[in-house]
């Protein structure tokens, strides 16, 4: 049978390789049906490098969640794309499935689909396909790595799932999987703003190098977004950085880990120190009252605004600290991640058999 794209062409983006081997599956199927197909990586490629898609081609866009949509790299790809005529798409979201026996858990997709959908919308494209896709955890900032059988277990769980996704889109059906969830999406959506908001940028400034770096570079060369630098011979990420977790889970020293004892004590201290010089302020002009100004939320807002500059000045000052060795073994012990228990997240390699686009 004559497939109904002549072209198939995915884009993805991922951290630690989750979305990576989905793309792959998916370009395996669409080779095997028949059609051209070429996987590109996001991070290498610049929108104005991209050619609006000829007639008879399917676009894929493949993305893990971060913070219930898509990380901020790609939302700016989808921005930037540019518009089409006669073309369909489809989007695909790793997320952090859950193994408990023989119960497979799905993830959490708040906004990805809806607002992905809506922008590609708005550039000519037909959604002909949205499909969440239950891969392992990777958020080793807030959860041991999930350990070799059930990575095994969960692959193997989603793998052919993927595959029948695929198998059906290419060939001209439509499958809406991702909004069977809308509910859940419903009510996590505000979440997805304060993650935008605040979120990622405190988990941007929650990574450190132990004295275990031996500067090899790996990490800043292979960042996908140019977030990391060397500050005083010392690794150091700017907000740029999207806790995609590929240095962490890629370091060969094992040296990159989340500073807990930093983000909680730190966080901790700084809201407090905070609050009391607001509360001081308040004093010295005792008009500005905000409970009768019936805007008792306005407190919290200025304390979060007037919080974030002043953590970011404290990440400084710990990366300043760390090269006493004293306050390196504070740090670096106060991090879970440190221990050996909590291991580390890759994805396997489920390309091997794949058929090179
Ligand atoms: C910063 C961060 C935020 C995440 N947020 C979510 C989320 O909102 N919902 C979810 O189900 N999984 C979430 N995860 C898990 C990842 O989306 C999931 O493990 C994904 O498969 C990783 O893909 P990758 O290996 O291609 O990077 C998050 C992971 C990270 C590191």
């Amino acid at each position: 049978m004559e497939p109904k794209y002549h072209k198939v062409v995915i884009y993805y983006f991922s951290g630690t390789g989750n979305a990576k081997n989905t793309a792959f599956w998916v370009g395996d199927e669409a080779k095997r049906q028949g059609a051209e197909t070429k996987i590109i990586n996001i991070a290498k490629i610049q929108n104005k490098e991209i050619a609006p898609p000829s007639e008879n081609t399917l676009i894929g866009f493949i993305s893990p969640t971060h913070g219930f949509h898509f990380p901020e790299i790609v939302r700016r790809f989808l921005i930037g794309f540019p518009e089409v005529k006669n073309c369909d798409a489809f989007l695909m979201n790793t997320r952090a499935g859950l193994r408990i026996g023989n119960l497979f858990l799905p993830g959490l997709s708040g906004v990805s689909h809806y607002w992905s959908s809506m922008v590609l919308k708005r550039k000519g494209f037909k959604i002909v396909g949205l499909f969440p896709v239950d891969l392992p955890s990777n958020w080793l900032s807030f959860h041991p790595a999930v350990r070799k059988r059930g990575i095994g277990l969960i692959y193997r769980n989603v793998e052919p799932k993927v595959r029948r996704f695929a198998v059906k889109i290419i060939n001209g059906k439509t499958s809406y999987r991702a909004l069977y969830d809308i509910v859940q999406d419903a009510l996590i959506a505000p979440v997805a703003v304060l993650y935008i908001l605040f979120g990622r940028y405190f988990l941007a400034k929650s990574f450190i190098a132990s004295s275990d770096c031996d500067m090899c570079g790996l990490c800043e060369k292979s960042c996908p977004v140019q977030a990391i630098k060397q500050v005083d011979h010392r690794m150091f990420w700017t907000i740029k950085c999207e806790s995609c977790m590929k240095c962490m889970n890629d370091c060969p020293k094992r040296a990159i880990e989340t500073a807990h004892g930093f983000m909680f004590i730190g966080s901790l201290i700084i809201s407090s120190i905070v609050t009391y010089l607001i509360d001081q302020i308040l004093t010295l002009a005792p008009f500005v009252d905000f409970q009768i100004l019936g805007m008792e939320y306005a407190k919290s807002i200025l304390i979060t605004i007037l919080f974030f500059p002043i953590f970011f000045m404290g990440y400084r000052a710990m990366h300043w600290l760390m090269r006493f060795g004293l306050f390196e073994r504070i740090f670096v012990f106060s991090s879970r991640t440190k221990y050996r228990f909590w291991g580390r997240y890759k994805a396997p390699n489920r390309r091997k058999n794949a058929i090179r686009p």
